[in-house]
């Protein structure tokens, strides 16, 4: 069945939506996404989502396209129109189409292109990643210095993605000046002697809005929290490792660069993570 996707104001099936080729997210990828989970017919964390948005947007010299409330309605009814119960919501907004091609940002006034999709994924909360595990290995970091910008230039994610394919494994962690950055869509973690370690926040990553609510809740169960660069070495002699994203929430990894990261099998920290990450979000979700 086709879905309803969202574009510049019209709600039309999927096989109506019309970008320009002139677009500038088309051609410099200038334009800025969120992506939030829905549970139960709920949308997860949407105020860090939104705050989060703004933010990206101002660091690239863009306003908001329309307030918090008015983007919360829009979710919330494309949600409802394409009957999702499990699932996520895209958002993606650019710099808009200026008739042509050029480097310079088009004048002011040029609208802005707000696009909205539903991805269904029945089950979101319970895939065989998180009772099993995923495995990862490491790739340079070969991204833009601005990683803290959630920008649509994907392309150096998705080789990443694609070498972890082509390695066997689930994901990839990547690697700049000896230190674990993030996933290739995620932010990484490991646990040890009881310690959560993670990166610190910083223009070399993004802050996850899952991170954000799950050291929150790790820090009111009383768990330690370090926020500093790890290495993959750390990693591969941890007790426990695990990522989170609106996609992922929190789920385990199991194996690093091949080797089997504790005893292989998800550990208590991050087990325990995901039940409270999913019970508090299914409790605020709006
Ligand atoms: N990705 N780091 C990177 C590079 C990401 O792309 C993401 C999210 C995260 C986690 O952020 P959050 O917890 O706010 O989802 C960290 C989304 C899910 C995506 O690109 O599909």
């Amino acid at each position: 069945m086709s879905r309803i996707v969202y574009v510049n104001g019209d709600f039309v099936p999927e096989e109506e939506a019309r970008i320009s080729v002139f677009d500038r997210g088309f051609l410099m990828s200038d334009g800025i996404y969120e992506v939030t989970s829905v549970l139960g017919g709920k949308l997860v964390d949407f105020p860090g989502h939104a705050a989060r948005l703004e933010r990206s947007l101002n660091e690239i010299a863009m306003p908001m396209p329309m307030e918090a409330e008015a983007l919360l309605d829009l979710h919330r009814d494309l949600v409802a129109r394409n009957g999702i119960e499990d699932g996520l919501v895209y958002l993606q907004v650019t710099r808009g189409n200026p008739q042509d091609r050029d480097f310079a940002f088009p004048p002011e006034g040029t609208p802005q292109s707000v696009v909205l999709f539903t991805q269904s994924k029945p089950g979101l909360a319970d895939g065989a990643a998180a009772r099993d595990g995923i495995s990862v290995i490491s790739v340079p970091d070969i991204r833009w210095g601005r990683r803290d910008i959630k920008t649509v230039q994907l392309l150096a994610p998705s080789m990443a993605k694609m070498a972890a394919k082509a390695a066997g494994a689930d994901d990839a962690w990547m690697v700049e000046d000896g230190a674990v950055t993030e996933g290739s869509s995620n932010n990484a973690y490991i646990v040890k002697d009881g310690r959560i370690v993670t990166r610190q926040l910083g223009s070399e990553i993004l802050a996850g809005i899952t991170r954000a609510a799950v050291l929150r809740f790790a820090r009111e169960a009383q768990m330690t929290v370090e926020e500093r660069a790890f290495t993959i070495e750390e990693a591969q002699e941890a007790d426990e490792a695990f990522i989170t994203s609106a996609t992922s929430f929190v789920t385990p990894v199991v194996q690093v660069d091949g080797a089997t990261v504790g005893s292989g099998q998800p550990g208590p920290v991050a087990r325990r993570l995901r039940e409270i990450y999913l019970e508090e979000s299914r409790k605020a979700a709006l």
